[in-house]
């Protein structure tokens, strides 16, 4: 078995940006940028928008944090937007979700320009990812893929079957593996609660993309030996070990399922940090196509 080290990938891409970016400087050029615009006070939010400064920082990206009050309106918020699809010096817009009750997170999304799309969740990106033309797609697909393409795992005519249905992991990935390209053309199944024996499916996977959110979900009775397995799941259950009282852990049982795997993802350590530095090529990309 073999770990598919999300920590030491995102290390190796955060290290190639680094690199392209000092080239840039060292050339006089305009440096790639990226704007979180956080609406309200939520602390998971405040982390998440913390750690992509932070990212932003380690590489030599420019970064702003955009802090808004609760009582931001959304016509504010869509202004801001607006700015920031017009300045040159920021190539990717995010806004961190979700957004207080009062503003419209679809028409908020719906008005970052496809060009600074960075998370990709808009329908354009996403319309464009479904029909296989160059786009943003999200950063925890995205990192998904790239993590498989740099472990030299064949994707090609693999059955892939993906756990779970949502807009942020299940469908994307689903849209990206299914793509005639490489790193892809997959053979894909997606499956969500309404599957009556997930087993029928699961045991079928050369790849496996648990995406549920259901702690240690998937067992080893449910995967062939051999199988691949991404574990995108961050589940936090009771640890009186821990002195949080608390654990991580994702939506399969790594101590059982990593017994028959080839490869597979660890929970902390795989998935998550390749979101983070998939949003940083995002970022590097907005800016390489639309930049100046
Ligand atoms: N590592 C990362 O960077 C990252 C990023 C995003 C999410 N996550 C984690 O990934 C997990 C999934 O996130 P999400 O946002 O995709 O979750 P979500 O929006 O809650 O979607 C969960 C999906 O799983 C399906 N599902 C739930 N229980 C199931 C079961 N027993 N059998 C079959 N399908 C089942 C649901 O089916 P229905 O559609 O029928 O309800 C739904 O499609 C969570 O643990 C989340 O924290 C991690």
């Amino acid at each position: 078995m073999i770990l598919l080290d999300g920590k030491k990938v995102a290390e190796a891409i955060k290290e190639e940006l680094k690199n392209e970016i000092a080239k840039l400087v060292e050339q006089g050029k305009n440096i790639p940028g990226l704007v979180a615009i956080l609406v309200g006070e939520n602390p998971a939010s405040e982390i998440y928008v913390r750690s992509k400064a932070k990212d932003c920082a380690e590489i030599g990206m420019r970064s702003k944090v955009e802090k808004l009050g609760p009582d931001t309106s959304e016509e504010t918020l869509l202004k801001l937007v607006e700015k920031y699809n017009q300045d040159k010096d920021y190539h990717g817009i995010l806004v961190q979700l979700p957004l207080p009750k009062h503003i419209n997170e679809d028409k908020i999304i719906e008005a970052i320009s496809p060009k600074k799309d960075v998370d990709g969740f808009s329908p354009v990106s996403v319309g464009n990812l479904v029909i296989g033309k160059d786009t943003f797609a999200s950063c925890t697909p995205a990192g998904i893929q790239e993590l498989l393409v740099r472990y030299g795992i064949e994707t090609k005519g693999k059955h892939v079957v993906v756990l779970g249905r949502s807009n942020i992991v299940g469908k994307p990935i689903a849209n990206i593996m299914l793509q005639k390209k490489a790193g892809a053309n997959s053979i894909v199944t997606i499956c969500h609660s309404a599957a009556k024996d997930l087993s029928l499916f699961t045991k079928q996977a050369d790849i496996l993309i648990a995406a549920i959110g259901s702690p240690n979900f998937v067992k080893a009775e449910m995967v062939k030996d051999g199988v691949v397995v991404v574990d995108v799941g961050i589940n936090r259950i009771e640890d009186k070990n821990s002195a949080k009282g608390y654990k991580i852990v994702g939506d399969v049982d790594f101590e059982g399922v990593s017994k028959k795997a080839s490869f597979i993802t660890p929970v902390p350590g795989g998935v998550g940090l390749m979101t983070r530095a998939m949003l940083l090529k995002n970022t590097f990309k907005a800016y390489l196509n639309f930049g100046e």
